[in-house]
């Protein structure tokens, strides 16, 4: 059964919720296949996939080729799209932006930071919208904890009661503090999902690079549950040896 928003907000409290990224159907396959109730197509792509130093360079077309791969490889499957740097820059561009992501195969859209007035536009206009606040790539200048102090704790808290006011029926905590996500998850009436935020979220939500280990490196909160990159070093080696050696 596809999930659908309502049914993912009414996990809160009692359905710990596991959410990964996916950019291609091959991936995006296999997650459905074990159950993965919902799919993030998050602009990390350009970092993970793509080569990019910063998702700020993920543009709408890349959003609209990635989002068809993973609808085709998990039909079955609640797929957000991540509306990318610059497309949700004020409500009407933001609609239009979600619009295509939706076309794409999306459910629903996400977006980073405290635009409420966009947050806003999208819900009234029949668009299910996760929120994500806490460490937001798009425009953050580093990529260290946030929310450590009490004012910046503060500040990322009445986000996220903001977030879910505007209407947002998930909300993604990004590299905060446990306690401040636990607060947080104890305070706004939609699922939280965490990422380098805790276990009392709602649920977590990883890079599907950085949970299968392909890549160099990895964020420190992140544990590896494979070793992708090894096995696939491993595999061209050995192949390369029997074509020299013309073992093939
Ligand atoms: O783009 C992404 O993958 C994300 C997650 C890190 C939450 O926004």
């Amino acid at each position: 059964m596809k999930h659908s928003a309502e049914s993912l907000r009414q996990m809160k409290s009692t359905t710990p919720i596991p959410m990964l990224t996916a950019y291609t159907a091959p991936i995006a396959r296999s997650l459905e296949k074990v159950g993965i109730p919902v799919l993030l197509v998050g602009d990390s792509v350009g970092m993970v996939e793509m080569g990019f130093d910063s998702t700020r360079h993920v543009t709408l077309e890349h959003m609209e080729y990635h989002v068809g791969a993973v609808r085709r490889g998990a039909p079955n499957t609640h797929i957000i799209g991540d509306l990318p740097y610059d497309s949700d820059r004020d409500p009407e561009t933001a609609l239009r932006s979600a619009q295509r992501l939706l076309e794409a195969g999306a459910d629903s859209v996400k977006l980073e930071g405290p635009k409420y007035d966009v947050i806003r536009h999208l819900v009234s206009s029949g668009i299910a919208v996760v929120g994500h606040t806490g460490l937001t790539p798009q425009t953050a200048t580093s990529f260290k904890q946030v929310g450590r102090d009490q004012q910046d704790a503060a500040r990322v808290v009445e986000e996220a009661e903001r977030i879910a006011e505007a209407g947002a029926f998930m909300i993604v905590l990004e590299h905060i503090p446990d306690a401040l996500a636990d607060t947080i998850t104890r305070t706004v009436p939609v699922p939280t999902i965490g990422i380098g935020a805790g276990s009392a979220c709602d649920g977590q939500v990883l890079v599907i690079n950085d949970a299968i280990g392909m890549g160099e490196k990895w964020p420190p909160f992140s544990r590896q549950y494979a070793y992708v990159g090894k096995a696939i070093e491993d595999a061209a080696a050995e192949y390369a040896h029997q074509v020299r050696a013309r073992t093939f």
